[in-house]
């Protein structure tokens, strides 16, 4: 049925649709006729959901800066942990990975060869020359903020460090790549994969980034490396993951024994970094930061 002016707007702001985003609407079915892939209005975030959002990433954020004062050698990834329950219930929030599909613990920490989905663990030590990602996922009052960084244990080799760099370049040259009503999710993809191959490094394509906000994981995928099909147009209103997995060696990976934990299939190191995103009218803005 077609939606009127003085309807109210699909988005739930209760504004009038005409006052709203019927201009919006209009720019995207010219662009549809263009041969664009738009996106669907429920990957489109309100004002409201926003500002819940970005509440939460500040509390992720939060989280991260808490445990990078704290992580170091000899400290058990169990501890990470600990530190991530205490911290969000004092915060008033909860993690978003407890009991996902069963995932038994509250935050990632992925070491070394570790890709993703690393599980806490009381027997796993860090220990100096360790590389590690932490990743969180907050949930505040029904609001969903994602984002990881790699730590350094002491000291760590040359290779280790130029691959934490590099991962992190390519999570900012995608961020880099969106231009609003202009670029799609495969310019994001092209953007890290180019840095990273002229690194030598490859891209693991088995696990992407995605809308995020009103839960964990939404539509779309964002996917790391250049798929070479139509993928969907970047527009304001849209908030979305990007969090490449770089390896040091080739891009294949196999599920370890606990079911969750991916490992590089050559052994070879592994790092991620990931934001949360926003798309504006002029840009992004990084809730995550
Ligand atoms: N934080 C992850 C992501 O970036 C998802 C966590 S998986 C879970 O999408 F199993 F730990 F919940
Ligand atoms: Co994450
Ligand atoms: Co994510």
């Amino acid at each position: 049925m077609k939606r009127l002016g003085n309807d109210e707007c699909w988005c739930g702001s209760h504004q009038k649709y005409k006052k709203c985003h019927q201009k919006f609407d209009e720019r995207l079915r010219y662009l549809k006729r263009q041969g664009y892939v738009i996106p669907q209005h429920k990957m489109i975030k309100n004002e409201k959901q926003i500002e819940g959002i970005k509440q939460a990433a500040v509390i992720n954020s939060g989280l991260l800066d808490y445990i990078e004062s704290h992580i170091g050698a000899g400290m058990t990834t169990q501890e990470i942990d600990d530190m991530t329950v205490e911290y969000l219930k004092a915060h008033d929030a909860s993690s978003a990975d407890l009991h996902y599909e069963g995932y038994p613990k509250s935050i990632c920490t992925s070491i070394n060869d570790v890709v993703c989905h690393g599980i806490p663990d009381a027997q796993v030590v860090l220990k100096e020359g360790d590389i590690i990602n932490v990743d969180a996922t907050s949930c505040y009052k029904g609001y969903y903020a994602d984002a990881s960084r790699m730590f350094m244990i002491g000291d760590v080799s040359e290779e280790a460090r130029q691959l934490v760099e590099v991962t992190r370049e390519c999570l900012y040259k995608g961020i880099e790549s969106i231009r609003p009503f202009k670029s799609t999710i495969s310019d994001i993809g092209r953007a890290i994969e180019t840095h990273a191959h002229q690194h030598g490094y490859s891209v693991v394509r088995e696990f992407c980034g995605h809308g995020v906000g009103l839960s964990m994981h939404e539509d779309p995928y964002v996917l790391h490396f250049d798929p070479h099909y139509p993928t969907t147009l970047l527009v304001p209103g849209m908030v979305i993951t990007i969090e490449p997995m770089i390896n040091a060696g080739k891009r294949y990976i196999h599920i370890g024994p606990n079911g969750w934990s991916a490992y590089t299939d050559d052994g070879s190191l592994s790092a991620q970094w990931e934001h949360t995103i926003l798309i504006t009218e002029t840009g992004v803005e990084i809730l995550s930061m």
